[in-house]
């Protein structure tokens, strides 16, 4: 049996802003994982099977469409050998679907590491050859990524990223203190997809005033950095909440977004924001042992249906 895992992630800054070229800083969240496995079955074909979702399928009836089946086939042509009958693929993950936190993302790395392992004799693929699989994967679904997320998920460390043709700019990012953030969910799923298509629209709409926010955000990016690096938590946390603001003014809040953002600030967090795609999902909010507890259990009576903590450095 060969096993692969690949964590979830949160965007500290720079979501939206980063399809435009802006710099963003994201990072793992390491305890939350997708893993896939490639198991000998001895049936005549190769078995799909999602047993979250309850889904299970035969690789050569599927439609091209499905995404498992999308990522074997982009690891099968750049590795030039393919998964035989007799096996199955199977991906489970505790990372929730459609809420900012690179499910996706994480699926398709777990998956192409389990690949690489069965079709390379034990030889893994790099890293970057990892990221860049999940990034033709990303493409698929969703036309414009800006390769944030396959990036920290493959590479498993804090990064400051920006999309550069032909290749991005990847940097591990330095924290000089550790964080902790909490992560409420407001239990509403979003599709990036969809959001990522909307903003695009309205920037389309009005080139100006979109150019303008991405702007402001990728200076926030950039002051983010060098909070991290100096350690300075209290700086970063206002950061956090005028990263929030821009993304209100993309309008890929929500009501329940803001609310959670707000019931973090008022139970104590350095700053909060939304993370990853918007319009639902997570929020995160920097907090210190201190304001830890308040901090959740404010999310929770503002309505989060979940609340964890992950620790950044
Ligand atoms: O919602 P997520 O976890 O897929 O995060 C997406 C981040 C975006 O900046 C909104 C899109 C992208 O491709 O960078």
């Amino acid at each position: 049996m060969i096993e692969a895992t690949a964590p979830g992630k949160v965007i500290l800054f720079g979501e939206h802003a980063v399809v435009y070229g802006r710099p963003a800083l994201a990072a793992p969240v390491t305890h939350l994982r997708a893993r896939a496995t490639i198991e000998e079955t001895g049936a005549p074909d190769v078995a799909l099977i999602a047993p979250d979702l309850g889904r299970q399928a035969i690789l050569s009836q599927v439609n091209p469409n499905n995404p498992l089946a999308a990522i074997v086939r982009v690891v099968e042509q750049y590795c030039g050998c393919s998964l035989s009958d007799g096996y199955s693929l199977s991906v489970t993950s505790a990372i929730p679907i459609a809420s900012g936190l690179g499910s996706g993302a994480a699926i398709s790395v777990a998956v192409i590491r389990a690949l690489a392992v069965y079709m390379g004799d034990g030889r893994s693929l790099s890293t970057a050859e990892t990221s860049q699989l999940a990034y033709e994967v990303e493409r698929l679904h969703h036309g414009t990524p800006s390769g944030i997320d396959n990036t920290v998920i493959a590479y498993e460390q804090p990064v400051y990223f920006v999309r550069r043709e032909p290749q991005p700019v990847i940097e591990p990012f330095v924290v000089a203190q550790p964080l902790r953030l909490v992560i409420g969910d407001t239990g509403i799923r979003s599709a990036t997809k969809d959001v990522v298509g909307d903003v695009r629209r309205r920037w389309s709409a009005d080139p100006h005033r979109f150019e303008a926010i991405f702007d402001d955000c990728g200076r926030l990016a950039e002051e983010g950095r060098a909070a991290l690096a100096a350690g300075r938590l209290s700086v970063l946390g206002t950061l956090m909440d005028e990263n929030h603001e821009c993304l209100v003014r993309m309008t890929v809040s929500s009501p329940a977004l803001d609310r959670l953002v707000a019931a973090a600030r008022r139970g104590g967090a350095l700053g909060a924001k939304l993370s990853g795609g918007g319009r639902g999902g997570n929020m995160i909010a920097l907090v210190t042992p201190e304001t830890e507890a308040a901090v959740m259990e404010a999310l929770l009576a503002a309505g989060a249906v979940r609340v964890f903590t992950s620790d950044v450095g």
